[in-house]
């Protein structure tokens, strides 16, 4: 398998920075669209100048119904190396919308054809840290699971947080977990920071479980990838088309998904910038002509996880630019430049 030579995280926390910067303007407006559609151009222009020759195989949907960023466009400058790119411009945009906590701008990628790609919208997760990895099923009860994460933890079941996305379709869930007597954190969105929190392992929670988004679920397998913890997981047909869609496509929806499944690679760069504030990073916060964002990056060959912190200057940045963009996102120096700069 191809192996990538440079630190693409890096390259890419600029890439969640600019779409960060530029949905953070939308938080609290009430405008859920404009927050996707602010993070999504400033995305894609900031993806530009990023040695790789990329295709989007987790993005915003089919190109009819997305005009960037959808699944089959090619983005990076076309350079080496040839990867898989998943995006999520913004896990949280009604967050965004509604001036709540935890949203994030998130990009993954990988060797190419490395990750798992499906029609269906939905799936069921089983997210646990490094230290539970290979000790749960998603088909054993949940009881049954969190004994074993307790036990690869060295604490009582009582102990554990247990991460839910709250959603009806949760609500059995959230019951068999609450009889075997372990606490729950329940979330409105937002399962890719929470999953992010519960692979780092010090951030006091300790299992995700239930049914969220599928496209956020391939993101977390490239997070586990890079961050060592382990994950289940299988399709959920929503509606009946749904289900038409899977049994055309012949699709198994019984079939256990592994972290292998979703996510092949070997060497998987994962980069997120907090849009609102969370309790996984802080969100972007504007002064005079300025902002202030914080990242993290990853990567899985290393194992290597930093945290950054970036104070941007808009009106340089508007300047270099030239007009090109509202000055949210960064501006594409030429190669020579960026070579003596580096
Ligand atoms: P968006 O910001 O793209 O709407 O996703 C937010 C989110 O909460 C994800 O974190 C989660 O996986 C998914 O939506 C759950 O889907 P739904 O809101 O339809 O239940």
């Amino acid at each position: 398998m191809q192996q990538l030579d440079r630190n693409l995280a890096l390259e890419l926390s600029r890439v969640t920075e600019a779409a960060a910067l530029a949905a953070g303007r939308w938080m609290g407006r009430g405008d859920k669209e404009a927050v996707d559609r602010a993070a999504v151009e400033a995305m894609r222009f900031a993806l530009q100048s990023v040695d790789m020759d990329g295709v989007v195989v987790i993005g915003e949907g089919e190109k009819d119904r997305a005009p960037m960023l959808y699944i089959g466009e090619r983005v990076g400058n076309g350079q080496p190396p040839a990867v898989d790119v998943a995006v999520d411009p913004i896990d949280g945009t009604g967050i965004t919308a509604s001036g709540l906590n935890g949203a994030i701008s998130v990009i993954a990628l990988a060797e190419q054809s490395t990750l798992f790609v499906t029609p269906l919208a939905y799936m069921e997760k089983l997210v646990v840290g490094p230290r539970a990895r290979g000790m749960v099923r998603l088909d054993a009860p949940p009881a049954e699971n969190l004994e074993a994460v307790a036990v690869a933890l060295d604490r009582e079941v009582r102990d554990l947080t247990v991460v839910v996305l709250n959603r009806p379709r949760n609500d059995h869930l959230i019951r068999h977990v609450r009889e075997a007597g372990a606490r729950i954190r329940l979330i409105g969105d937002g399962d890719i920071a929470a999953s992010i929190q519960v692979a780092l392992g010090d951030q006091g929670v300790d299992v995700l479980m239930g049914i969220g988004g599928a496209p956020e679920g391939v993101i977390t397998a490239c997070v586990l990838a890079c961050l060592g913890g382990d994950m289940q997981a299988r399709l959920w047909a929503k509606t009946d088309e749904d289900r038409a869609l899977a049994h055309a496509e012949a699709i198994d929806l019984d079939r256990i998904l592994t972290l292998e499944d979703l996510c092949r690679g070997r060497d998987v760069f994962v980069a997120a910038t907090g849009v609102t504030d969370g309790d996984l990073l802080t969100g972007v916060r504007y002064f005079r002509d300025g902002a202030v964002t914080q990242s993290l990056v990853m990567r899985s060959m290393s194992g290597t996880v930093r945290w950054i912190d970036a104070r941007h200057d808009l009106s340089r940045l508007r300047q270099l630019a030239g007009g090109r963009y509202d000055g949210v996102a960064h501006p594409v120096p030429p190669p020579s430049q960026r070579a003596a700069h580096s």
